[in-house]
């Protein structure tokens, strides 16, 4: 059988127990760069000189240059078949919810409605001084940005360093120790998201594992779709655009 026709035969056989937990990975096939690997984005930068709370204090317009560079890509980039076969999954009842730790808004623009931002979003800048978060669709015209209040604004992303948000954090620990998981397109190398499959395993559920590179979660995974998530993807969107015909 083909790897993608595995892939549906078993998330079909959850009758909806399956979440999804994403990675960099899944947007690489709309252009994204993820982090590590051969082009990852810290190959290049330093994380430590970006994506700390003491880099944005040290050097605020440094970090939202490198912010506003990602927003460019990030807006300009289209969901692929691997987002949107989720966002059918999600329409047909295969899967609850999707897990991811992107900043991207590409899983909402493929029609996921019920995606959980364990880093936050890039689509969102929070006022340092008030907490005020509002919503952006191009990065902020003039750098650093400013909150009617006058504190400074910073993107609404999880720094390493940083908590992740409590809510987020909860709902999807108690996700994936009771439900199958689809793991795509992560390094399984940054905690806690890295360990969620484990819960999921510990309890007695299944865990699928597509990503082009072995991980440490390969040897938990029940399924290993050795493949980039837009192809492996491909044909389940169409099997599931079809169904959605007749
Ligand atoms: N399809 C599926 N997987 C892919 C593809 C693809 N086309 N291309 C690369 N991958 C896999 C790589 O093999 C790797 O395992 O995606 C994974 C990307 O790993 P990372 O770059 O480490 O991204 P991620 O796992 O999401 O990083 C987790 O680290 O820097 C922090 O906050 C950042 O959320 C990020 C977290």
């Amino acid at each position: 059988m083909q790897p993608s026709e595995d892939l549906l035969e078993m998330i079909a056989s959850f009758s909806g127990n399956l979440v999804a937990l994403t990675g960099a990975g899944i947007s690489a096939d709309s252009g994204i760069p993820t982090f590590r690997g051969k082009d990852g984005l810290w190959n290049r930068y330093l994380p430590e000189e970006l994506a700390t709370p003491q880099a944005f204090a040290r050097d605020p317009e440094l970090v939202w240059e490198w912010y506003a560079w990602r927003m460019r890509k990030i807006f300009k980039a289209e969901p692929n078949p691997a987002h949107i076969a989720l966002a059918l999954m999600e329409r047909k009842g295969l899967i609850k919810a999707v897990i991811t730790q992107n900043v991207d808004n590409l899983h909402e623009r493929a029609g996921s409605r019920n995606v959980i931002h364990l880093h936050g979003r890039i689509d969102e800048m929070r006022c340092t001084e008030c907490g005020k978060v509002v919503e952006v669709t191009e990065p902020p015209e003039s750098i650093p940005p400013h909150c009617r209040c006058g504190g400074l604004m910073r993107p609404n992303v999880v720094w390493f360093g940083e908590a992740l948000p409590q809510k987020e954090l909860n709902l999807a620990t108690e996700l994936c120790s009771s439900n199958n998981v689809v793991v795509i397109g992560t390094s399984a190398l940054v905690q806690p998201a890295a360990s969620m499959p484990f819960y999921a395993k510990r309890n007695g559920y299944h865990v699928i594992e597509v990503n082009p590179n072995t991980t440490p979660l390969t040897g938990i995974a029940d399924l290993s779709i050795r493949e980039k998530a837009g192809k492996a993807f491909e044909e389940v969107c169409t099997i599931l655009k079809e169904e959605e015909i007749r």
